[in-house]
């Protein structure tokens, strides 16, 4: 090692899970952060571990393109125990991330944990509370938060531009017939894992809805909105399109109540044919003003400004990674993106470094208290709407064999 890289901070990752989006986050945090110029930390794959068998972590392991002397294991409980790992990725289904989250922090673990972040607010309490009893870093893992598009927009929020704002309307949806999509048992549409639009994809039309009527807020300022909402169930019990109506209290000085619209569904999209034609799938709207973001809303890349001024600013957000001609390829499932890019979730992995780094607890653009006030808001329109999972994966008890 030359004295250039053992002046970085080196974040040495477990990952918890050899699913599809565990291998997604893996190969991006094989990139060098120099390519996209975050030149004081760097990111080790240690270890990885899949319930099924030491064997298939291992298979995982060289298919990300970890370094060959990461260890592949056949239980969550001996990743813990791993003194080489800093800090566990949480990558199973939803209705998993509780007891394996606690797992993490009761072996004395920091966690990054996928999103929902958890089945409840219940749950999402309990793990927070004890982080901090740990004095470990836990953080949920909504990747878009920490993209520089992310960024951009509640710049452009913050520094007044579109005014004060007013009402954020935000889609996501995915255009696919569950039907032929998904099996019953699949993790989508399935009540045992928590399944449906709402936790898994309704959580990011929230997430925009949050990033630019709350977040932006004064910390002082920020309240938990009201909800109304309407939802539709699936045949297996989940909902398969959900639309929420936020209301944000907030001052007159500041501009008054906010609204936020969130909706999610499978079978409709705001991209039917894919080039973003049918116009934006999120759109905040000041005063003075509106920034819109293209779908989809998970991974953007494109934005709009338009002003009452005239002003359009139309602005592309590319994401860095290797380059043409590395051969390498990220994406998630069978949905590869072009050569040398990355997928883009180094950037929630570089925050997690950086935390560690300064010692922080918890993510700069979004702290646990604003997890909870999510969790609290999707608890509410399933209770509005009659929407339960099985106590095994609703309960805060631990450990609870699921
Ligand atoms: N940030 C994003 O863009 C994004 C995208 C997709 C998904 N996600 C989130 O990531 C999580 C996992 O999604 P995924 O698409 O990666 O799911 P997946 O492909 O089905 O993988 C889930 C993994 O969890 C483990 N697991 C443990 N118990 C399980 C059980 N009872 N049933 C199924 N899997 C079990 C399995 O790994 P082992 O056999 O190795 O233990 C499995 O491979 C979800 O919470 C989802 O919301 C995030």
């Amino acid at each position: 090692m030359d004295r250039h890289n053992m002046s970085k901070f080196t974040l040495r990752w477990g990952i918890l899970a050899t699913g599809g989006i565990a291998e997604s986050f893996s190969r991006d945090l094989t990139v060098n952060p120099e390519t996209r110029n975050v030149n004081d930390i760097k990111h080790e794959i240690v270890a990885a571990a899949s319930s099924s068998s030491a064997d298939r972590a291992s298979q995982f392991l060289k298919k990300v393109g970890a370094p060959s002397s990461a260890k592949g294991y056949g239980s969550y409980e001996e990743l813990v125990a791993d003194k080489d790992v800093d800090i566990i990725y949480v990558a199973t289904p939803h209705s998993h991330h509780y007891q394996n989250a606690m797992l993490c922090l009761e072996g004395g673990k920091n966690v990054l944990c996928e999103k929902a972040f958890t089945v409840n607010a219940a749950q999402a309490k309990k793990l927070s509370e004890k982080a901090k009893e740990k004095n470990l870093f836990l953080m949920e893992a909504v990747w878009t938060r920490y993209f520089p598009l992310s960024i951009y927009v509640r710049d452009i929020i913050t520094s007044g531009k579109i005014g004060k704002v007013h009402r954020t309307f935000a889609d996501l949806s995915i255009g696919t017939l569950p039907e032929e999509a998904f099996d019953n048992s699949h993790r989508m549409v399935n009540p045992d894992l928590a399944g449906g639009a709402l936790l898994d994809l309704g959580i990011y039309a929230l997430t925009w809805v949050f990033q630019t009527l709350y977040h932006t807020q004064p910390e002082s300022a920020r309240k938990a909105p009201t909800v109304v909402s309407s939802l539709k169930k699936y045949p297996t019990g989940a909902d398969e399109m959900t639309t929420m109506l936020l209301t944000f209290p907030r001052s007159e000085e500041l501009g008054g109540d906010a609204h936020g619209i969130a909706t999610t569904a499978f079978r409709t999209t705001p991209d039917p044919d894919g080039k973003g034609s049918a116009g934006p799938a999120i759109r905040v709207q000041g005063d003075k003003g509106e920034i819109q973001v293209f779908h989809p809303a998970f991974r953007p890349s494109k934005t709009k400004l338009v002003l009452f001024d005239g002003t359009v600013e139309e602005k592309t957000f590319t994401q860095p990674g290797p380059g043409k001609g590395s051969g390498f390829y990220n994406g998630f499932g069978d949905d590869k993106n072009p050569e040398g890019e990355g997928h883009g979730m180094f950037w929630e992995a570089d925050e997690c470094a950086f935390a560690l780094k300064e010692g922080r607890k918890e993510g700069k653009y979004e702290g646990l208290q604003e997890s909870i006030v999510i969790m609290e808001t999707m608890d509410e329109v399933r209770k509005q709407n009659g929407m339960t999972y099985p106590e095994k994966i609703e309960t805060t008890k631990f450990p609870t064999q699921l």
